[in-house]
């Protein structure tokens, strides 16, 4: 393998599929920045054919930031950042089958996520990735503008409550801009997801309802998305400041099994 990445662009708005690239091996700082520049570009990264172990997991996520613990799902013996990402036919509820960005309740969202799995049913199981850059610049000049130093809450408390029917335990729960800034791009993207945004501020019930239900229905474009089937030791990294995903469940009672680190962001601004 020579030293330069090779990028096949999926979509026009999102997503990339990386070679020439063994994530198994230790990266110079020549690959760790095109990685970098990679993702800030396409948003989501793919790989295939890539058997990483924990370490090396952990060791690629940090090209991205620091790795932050979950804080609703504990982490794997011996890795408290390593979540599994696991269903199969014991399974009441998959994480991610609807559309969101990782723990945009926490005060400061992680800015990625990068997700790898061994296990993938016969067919099913892709995950669909949504640029929240197409998303937003899809939306009138008016309606940009309307929406521009809107804040809106969101709330971990109602997610993990309805999973874990433990309600005494308290999640995060924060307020930040519907539409945010990239800090390394600059570029503007939809800061609400249907996951844990909860209400926008200053707003009554049924406005606010009204405007979440519009920029949901507007964020499942296809025009806006990339979908991606999964094979044994796939990898995706994706920047959560710029993306929404949603991972599909139709795989039941069938087996589809990996790993999760997630890298520190930012206050959004
Ligand atoms: C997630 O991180 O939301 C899960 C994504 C997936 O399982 O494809």
């Amino acid at each position: 393998m020579n030293n330069k990445l090779q990028i096949k662009a999926l979509t026009q708005n999102i997503g990339a599929e990386i070679s020439n690239v063994d994530l198994t091996e230790e990266l110079s700082a020549d690959i760790r920045s095109q990685l970098f520049d990679a993702i800030m570009e396409y948003q989501v990264i793919f790989f295939r054919d890539q058997p990483i172990n924990h370490e090396q997991h952990k060791e690629v996520g940090r090209i991205f930031g620091d790795l932050i613990i979950h804080p609703g799902v504990a982490g794997i013996e011996g890795h408290e950042d390593i979540v599994a990402i696991h269903a199969d036919k014991d399974s009441k509820y998959v994480a991610g089958d609807n559309w969101h960005t990782d723990l945009s309740c926490n005060a400061e969202p992680p800015m990625g996520s990068m997700l790898y799995l061994h296990t993938i049913p016969d067919i099913g199981g892709d995950t669909l990735f949504s640029s929240m850059y197409a998303a937003y610049d899809a939306l009138s000049p008016r309606m940009q503008e309307y929406l521009s130093g809107l804040e809106a809450e969101h709330d971990a408390n109602h997610v993990y409550h309805a999973i874990f029917g433990d309600y005494s335990k308290t999640y995060p729960c924060n307020v930040h801009p519907v539409i945010r800034t990239h800090p390394v791009t600059g570029k503007k993207s939809i800061y609400v997801n249907s996951s844990y945004t909860t209400r926008i501020m200053g707003l009554s019930k049924t406005e606010s309802e009204g405007i979440l239900t519009m920029l949901y229905n507007h964020v499942k474009d296809p025009n806006f998305q990339v979908r991606f089937t999964w094979q044994p030791d796939s990898i995706a990294i994706w920047d959560n400041r710029c993306t929404q995903h949603f991972a599909v469940w139709d795989y039941f009672p069938q087996t589809r099994s990996g790993y999760r680190v997630t890298m520190a962001g930012e206050k959004p601004e």
